[in-house]
């Protein structure tokens, strides 16, 4: 988004701001279908639940990966208008829950909906047969994370090893096991992570074939990267290996779906924020701004991105420190960006904040979250 169209938002709705383009949204969305023409496109909403992106990827033909009650009603509140047997189809084939470890009342709320819910142990299965015993289910392998930014393996999967063995637990617990999916970690710039994960799969599905256990789909997950800088290797680059790959080991009429997250969001949205305080300490610039760590940079913390601060202004730059509002030193959000010398009350953004940036922002030590305005809707 161009700097005169950020300044007149800031100066309309004041800072600190988010500014979401949902011509970005629809054009990260194509460009997915694009170049996987036959993964359907399950939005991660984690990513950012915000109801009007979930409505942009709705009115977009996407469908939906929740991981939360409170994410598969934000999805759900699209559909409430659809007739019953077109709603029950929309969650059925538009709707992951992708959580694999869910709450006793999590599966008790989500059993009349009848959705497909992943799972990776058999733990988890007792209990979906129990409390939600008319789920369909998916089976989360483990897969390698190397090199991505947010690594999952170590929380969830199952060995590929005993993947057969919990298909066969969950039939005999009366369930159907409908497929597999895996997760390469997120902000995978590794493309071996994928085509890793994929011969995997394609090894569990032959063992279930034999087995007796026919799976009719294929969840490749998330971890999409999002362009933060020209580093990040190309989305069609990647996508043109993933599509041979499933061409190889998974012809047609094997259904594909994908999670993205962040390649969907990240770049649709800037953050604006205004320098609230200015210091020099021990020689260097310090800035204070109207939105740090808890609030829109939520992910240096929690998300392991560094996202760079521009300004408005020009003029020669140096190594300057760029903290948060609150009173915790954590509220860090760099201690190296280029900057010029700015005024007080100048204002500085970042682009690329639209993946786990609003999502996880708190009110920590009473400064609310950041507005959110959203353009070309
Ligand atoms: C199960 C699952 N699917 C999809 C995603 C989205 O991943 P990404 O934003 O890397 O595409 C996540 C992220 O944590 C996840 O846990």
């Amino acid at each position: 988004m161009d700097q005169k169209k950020l300044l007149q938002l800031a100066r309309k709705h004041g800072t600190p701001l988010v500014v979401v383009d949902h011509k970005v949204l629809r054009h990260n969305y194509e460009q997915f279908k694009k170049y996987l023409p036959r993964v359907q496109v399950y939005y991660a909403v984690k990513a950012n639940s915000d109801p009007a992106i979930v409505q942009t990827f709705y009115d977009a033909g996407g469908s939906f990966d929740v991981a939360s009650v409170a994410e598969f009603l934000n999805v759900h509140e699209k559909i409430e208008h659809l007739p019953a047997k077109e709603r029950q189809d929309f969650i059925w084939d538009r709707i992951i829950y992708a959580n694999p470890i869910k709450a006793i009342e999590t599966l008790q709320g989500l059993d009349p909906y009848k959705p497909l819910v992943t799972y990776d142990n058999h733990e988890e299965v007792i209990k979906i047969a129990r409390y939600a015993p008319h789920a369909g289910l998916v089976l989360r392998l483990q897969v390698p994370n190397t090199g991505s930014i947010v690594e999952l393996s170590s929380k969830f999967g199952a060995q590929p090893g005993e993947a057969v063995d919990l298909i066969t637990f969950a039939h005999n617990n009366n369930l159907v096991v409908e497929g597999l999916s895996f997760h390469v970690g997120s902000q995978c710039t590794n493309p071996q992570n994928y085509s890793q994960a994929l011969s995997l799969a394609a090894g569990v599905f032959s063992e279930a074939k034999a087995r007796g256990f026919e799976l009719k789909l294929l969840d490749i997950g998330g971890g999409f990267p999002a362009h933060y800088d020209d580093t990040v290797p190309s989305f069609r680059r990647l996508a043109k290996m993933i599509r041979a790959e499933l061409d190889r080991l998974f012809p047609p009429p094997m259904e594909i779906l994908a999670e993205p997250g962040r390649f969907l969001v990240a770049s649709a949205a800037t953050a604006i924020a205004r320098i609230i305080g200015k210091a020099v300490r021990g020689g260097k610039l310090c800035y204070y701004l109207d939105d740090g760590v808890y609030h829109t940079y939520s992910g240096v913390i929690f998300d392991h991105t560094q996202y760079h601060l521009k300004s408005f202004g020009k003029g020669p730059t140096q190594i300057c420190s760029v903290f948060g509002p609150t009173c915790d030193a954590l509220d860090t959000i760099s201690l190296a960006e280029q900057l010029p010398d700015l005024e007080m009350g100048e204002l500085l953004y970042s682009e690329n904040i639209g993946a786990y940036s609003a999502a996880s922002s708190t009110s920590f030590n009473g400064f609310p979250p950041a507005k959110v305005v959203h353009v070309n809707q």
